[in-house]
């Protein structure tokens, strides 16, 4: 069944899940008063359950003034709602606090809550709890973005998060970074399937494929409960973007279905596209005003402009176009406008799928994502070209791999692979989290540097303005199958930089080395 845009909308209106943009909470207090004057938390009913925070905090879509923080409060009584307290401060003992304020959650929103925190100053770490029942939750951590002239930024990237694949020790490596200015995620966030399906390492909830919303639900209480995702969204600010997963594995074109998703024996496709954007907008610490449109733009000061686009935009929704491109004409229109307004060096495209084709000098090719639609990728190139943009780069989840690769449209003819002559941007895949790997060939590949497939790995982007290095930190795939940590720890597994101007990769002898000051991790 085929969804469009408009059934969509009424579909979530339908759910509830259409809320307006979050509850904001503006920062308001006096640094010189005496006491800060902000309500304190008070409670005086019976104590709610000691779990009442089990999915622990979160926050998200960073801006220079704002962030959203999230939690969840797990109730003993399902139909009432409940009322949450948030603090904010300058500190992790909450001595310097700057906001508090109550709010609202319920079942509408699954007992999720996000609260827009504004007024906030550009580049600074704050902390933040939430109250609820007589209950505390755990102090999370966040980080407005910089503003103005900025030297340097430094941010996580990861993706490809399957639960039943193994244990997140990737995340918890992570997590102990504290000198990252925030986390990206690029996709398939957590994955559909039941028990030994995709993974047989650690069993699902629930344990069938999910479909409905409280399957949906389920998924990400499962989740979100592990103690080292939990722990990676308590330290860091994230920005996210889905794949496929957080629908279904491979949605087809014009929302007619999915590979995985049987029309009738599983539900109405429609309704399944609708929980699973409801699902994704009540977990995760997006700042959107419509749940199903995921497109959104970062401004890392004047150093790093990052836009972040939807993939499945045009897959999942019913677009009504007659010639089908990667992102759908809106978002495509969108996206040119936000790289012509680039005054920043450097472009970085987050999103989910591959966007270099891997062309052997046999002349057989592994068309990517992307390549599928060549007209899209060459729009989004010839944008940033138009925009004189010195430095394109594209961050790429999915595909379960690291990868190091220049963007040439010939890489065995204009291009040069000493001097990165010819080529047009650098793309960098992140690898997986847990999800399995694969074996890594760049034999015949001239554009293509590097390929892990066997290790479980993040990556780190710390951009100057000279230059762009990409670090991957990791260990063997094996070491997901264990609860226990891989001895040694992680280690790092390789670096690609590229020079301001360059759109080139060469390889790092170290990793680029951490900023000396760090702010304090959340307690
Ligand atoms: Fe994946």
């Amino acid at each position: 069944m085929s969804l469009t845009r408009r059934q969509l909308l009424e579909r979530l209106a339908g759910l509830g899940a259409l809320a307006a943009l979050p509850p904001t909470l503006a920062a308001c207090g006096d640094e010189d008063a005496p006491g800060d004057g902000l309500p304190t938390y008070t409670w005086d009913g019976p104590l709610g359950p000691e779990g009442a925070f089990e999915h622990g905090v979160a926050s998200g879509d960073p801006l220079a003034d704002a962030v959203i923080l999230w939690t969840r409060v797990s109730s003993d009584d399902p139909s009432a709602d409940v009322d949450v307290f948030l603090e904010i401060a300058r500190d992790p003992a909450f001595a310097d606090r700057l906001a508090a304020a109550t709010y609202t959650t319920g079942p509408d929103t699954g007992f999720c809550l996000k609260v827009d925190a504004t007024d906030l100053s550009a580049g600074t770490t704050y902390y933040y709890r939430f109250s609820a029942l007589g209950r505390t939750s755990p102090v999370g951590r966040t980080r407005t973005l910089p503003d103005g002239a900025v030297d340097r930024v430094r941010v996580g990237v990861c993706s490809c998060s399957n639960y039943a694949a193994g244990y997140f020790h990737t995340y918890h490596y992570l997590a102990q970074r504290h000198d990252l200015d925030l986390v990206l995620h690029l996709g398939d966030y957590l994955y559909e399937y039941g028990d030994d399906t995709y993974g047989d390492i650690r069993p699902c909830e629930p344990p069938t494929e999910i479909l409905t919303l409280a399957d949906y639900r389920l998924r990400y209480s499962q989740y979100r409960r592990d103690p080292d995702l939990a722990e990676a969204h308590r330290q860091f600010p994230w920005i996210t973007v889905w794949d496929d997963h957080e629908f279904t594995n491979d949605p087809l074109p014009n929302g007619t279905g999915a590979e995985n998703h049987t029309e009738g024996v599983e539900g109405v496709w429609a309704d399944r596209v609708a929980v699973a954007i409801q699902a994704y907008d009540e977990w995760l610490p997006t700042r959107v005003r419509d749940p199903a449109i995921l497109w959104r733009v970062f401004d890392l000061g004047d150093l790093v402009r990052l836009p972040v686009v939807d993939i499945k935009y045009p897959l999942v929704h019913d677009l009504g176009e007659a010639v089908p491109s990667m992102l759908g004409a809106d978002q495509h229109a969108w996206l040119d406008d936000a790289i012509a307004h680039t005054t920043q060096p450097w472009l970085v495209l987050a999103q989910a799928q591959s966007f270099t084709d891997a062309v052997r000098q046999d002349g057989t090719t592994s068309v990517a994502a992307w390549g599928r639609h060549p007209t899209s990728r060459r729009r989004v190139l010839d944008a940033a070209a138009n925009a004189q943009i010195p430095n394109v780069v594209v961050l790429t989840g999915d595909t379960h791999q690291s990868r190091a690769i220049d963007y040439t449209e010939d890489p065995w003819g204009t291009y040069d692979p000493a001097t990165g002559a010819g080529a047009e941007a650098v793309e960098f895949h992140t690898g997986a989290i847990s999800s399995p790997g694969g074996p890594g060939d760049t034999a015949a590949l001239a554009n293509w540097f590097w390929a892990d497939g066997f290790s479980k790995m993040y990556l780190v982007l710390d951009v100057t303005r000279d230059r762009l290095q990409a670090d991957w930190f990791g260990y063997p795939e094996f070491a997901k199958w264990v609860p226990t940590r891989p001895e040694g720890g992680e280690s790092w597994l390789k670096g690609y930089t590229t020079a301001s101007g360059a759109n080139h990769l060469v390889e790092a002898t170290a990793p680029a080395e951490p900023p000396a000051d760090v702010p304090a991790p959340a307690p």
